[in-house]
């Protein structure tokens, strides 16, 4: 293990959308730009910042708009991105100059149904749309596959069902598309198997890991995806996060979690691990709960260095 490491790896933020869409009290806007400048000034280059999904689905991130307007999501050097589920959000999207976009869809049938209230192939269709306008105002395309890991209703999935939509969303012109664990109960074999299915017909690059750390996983399944050879993951500050319609979903693998440990590891991200944990600091005082993170709790160094 561990021979073919690389030096450095990219880290894609989703706190601001996918653990804002899961708090249960609605964050002011002009706190989520605190958070997201936060974020921003760790180092992180490239952040979720809010979903055009309808806001009776996700009143949490209603404000999408105006948070648009108070964050600098052309000139700043950070690759800004927001979940888009049709062409209304999609419009939405391009109103606001968002340079990219992430569409999703389940490997599962019961949880795409009960995520966006449509069926595989109709999302699928509704993604020709979606992609075609994107190309057409010059915005990148991010996909997701979730529920890669498992369903929480259907159970076990079968991977090469999540392999057939992830060539259609880079068929569609996603340049990536991030695997979900979205209930978090992958096991590090398991990720392994996933992983070089994928990479068998996809290139490192077109693939990036979301894990959420439901079970205290995700850092492990990570490691792995890394050995297997993904350079692309995504994390959460402090481990905040979930999805609505997936029950248990809660925490996203934590981003300083993630940091610490590819930093010890010798592996470069270009991320601030100091100004990370600040960061971190901040959502705990938006979101006014502890955060799950262990970095998050114990501190970036032990108290003898
Ligand atoms: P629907 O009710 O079937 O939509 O919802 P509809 O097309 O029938 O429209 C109904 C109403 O919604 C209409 O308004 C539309 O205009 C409006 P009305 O006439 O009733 O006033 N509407 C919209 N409004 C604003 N923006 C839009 C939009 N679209 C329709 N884009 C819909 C379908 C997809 C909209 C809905 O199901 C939805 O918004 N779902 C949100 C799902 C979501 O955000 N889930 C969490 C993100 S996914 C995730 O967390 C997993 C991930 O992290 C990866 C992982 O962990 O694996 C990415
Ligand atoms: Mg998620």
């Amino acid at each position: 293990m561990f021979e073919s490491l690389p030096d450095r790896v990219s880290v894609y933020e989703v706190s601001p959308r996918d653990g804002l869409q899961n708090e249960t009290a609605i964050v002011p806007t002009t706190k989520k730009q605190r958070l997201i400048e936060a974020l921003a000034a760790s180092g992180l280059t490239r952040i979720e910042l809010t979903s055009f999904v309808s806001p009776k689905w996700v009143p949490q991130l209603a404000d999408a708009e105006e948070l648009c307007t108070l964050v600098d999501i052309k000139g700043s050097g950070v690759a800004y991105s927001a979940l888009c589920p049709n062409i209304k959000g999609m419009e939405r999207a391009i109103a606001c100059g968002m340079p990219e976009i992430g569409i999703f869809i389940s490997a599962s049938e019961t949880h795409n149904k009960k995520n966006v209230n449509k069926t595989i192939d109709e999302t699928l269709a509704t993604f020709v749309e979606v992609c075609a306008a994107a190309k057409q105002a010059g915005i990148k395309v991010r996909g997701y596959v979730s529920t890669l890991w498992g369903c929480p209703f259907e159970g076990a999935i079968d991977p090469r069902r999540g392999l057939q939509i992830a060539h259609q969303l880079v068929e569609l012109g996603c340049y990536q598309v991030s695997l979900g664990d979205t209930i978090g109960v992958g096991t590090p074999l398991q990720t392994r198997d996933i992983v070089r299915l994928f990479l068998k017909e996809l290139r490192p690059e077109q693939i990036a890991l979301h894990m959420h750390d439901t079970r205290g996983t995700a850092l492990a399944n990570v490691i792995v995806g890394l050995e297997c050879g993904v350079r692309d993951f995504d994390a959460s500050i402090g481990g905040l996060g979930g999805c609505p319609y997936a029950p248990g979903a809660a925490g996203n693998l934590a981003t300083e979690d993630l940091v610490f440990t590819l930093h010890g590891m010798g592996i470069q991200t270009g991320i601030d691990l100091d100004r990370l944990w600040e960061a971190g600091r901040v959502a705990e005082s938006i979101v006014g709960r502890a955060l799950p993170g262990k970095v998050h709790k114990a501190g970036v160094r032990s108290l003898r260095s």
